[in-house]
């Protein structure tokens, strides 16, 4: 009988798998059994965590690649496919995120607003859109796009980040509806205000308080909370889910 929540074996990409939660992501896969694709546009980052997971005996490979940029995209998935043959995981988790200035909508230059939308949602159309054929090739894909929780609770001074996130939920359902029939799921994952190593200015040390005093589990979150939900609907234990969001947040927000 085959193991519902395995995913040993599987070649997995995990986008802005370079730091934060990506690199949660990448590590907690590698330990699974996968084999892990390290897509990240911050190439010293992204070999760096490769070699971290080779080092430990699991497959690994870094590909140098803006999301944004559809010719990088297209390079990404034809050396994945050429190295292995076949890619079953798309975990869509780059984005313009910490680097953000939280700023009034009105004080948001437009070429900012233009990348963060063309990272955040361009980036994951890109992606899915490549990784398609391989997955419908095997008639078995999960593509697993990263919103988060600052879309439900309506998280002002980046707006530009907001919508783009909210975007990417509405992404999730349509792709369902079209990849279902060829054996591919498409589903959201909502993270809640996490702690990374990376220090950024989206939070205040306030603002995560009184975030973490709203939650129904009042404690910090932590990438490796996330890891749990991305991997189970990276597996066949979530074969008759698609085109939904999982919100973890510690059960701060309902969608
Ligand atoms: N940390 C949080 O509190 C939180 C909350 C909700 C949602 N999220 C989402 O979770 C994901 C990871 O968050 P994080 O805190 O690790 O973010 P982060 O900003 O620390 O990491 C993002 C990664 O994506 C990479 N990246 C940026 N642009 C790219 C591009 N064009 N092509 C390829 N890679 C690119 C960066 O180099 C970086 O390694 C993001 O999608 C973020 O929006 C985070």
């Amino acid at each position: 009988m085959t193991q519902r929540f395995d995913v040993s074996g599987k070649v997995v990409i995990i986008t802005g798998g370079g730091q934060g939660i990506g690199r949660a992501y990448a590590h907690a896969f590698a330990d699974a059994g996968a084999i892990t694709v390290i897509a990240e546009v911050n190439a010293a980052l992204g070999e760096q965590v490769a070699a971290e997971i080779t080092a430990r005996g699991k497959q690994s490979m870094a590909v140098a690649t803006d999301i944004a940029d559809p010719a990088a995209v297209d390079s990404l998935v034809a050396k994945v496919v050429t190295r292995h043959a076949r890619i079953d995981v798309l975990v869509n988790n780059a984005s313009i995120f910490s680097t953000i200035k939280m700023r009034p909508f009105t004080a948001i230059p437009l070429d900012e607003w233009d990348r963060v939308l063309r990272v955040n949602i361009t980036g994951t159309f890109l992606m899915s859109r490549a990784v398609t054929p391989s997955m419908q090739a095997k008639k078995w894909g999960r593509i697993i796009n990263i919103s988060s929780a600052a879309v439900t609770m309506g998280r002002p001074n980046y707006l530009h980040y907001t919508t783009s996130k909210a975007a990417v939920i509405g992404m999730t359902r349509s792709l369902a509806k079209e990849l279902g029939a060829h054996g591919i799921t498409v589903n959201a994952v909502l993270p809640g205000a996490t702690d990374t190593e990376v220090a950024r200015e989206t939070v205040t040390a306030q603002q995560k308080a009184a975030m973490i005093a709203m939650r129904s589990i009042p404690r910090e979150e932590t990438p490796e909370d996330l890891v749990g939900a991305v991997m189970f609907l990276a597996s066949d234990a979530s074969a008759f889910i698609s085109g939904q969001s999982i919100t973890v947040d510690g059960g701060l927000t309902f969608l």
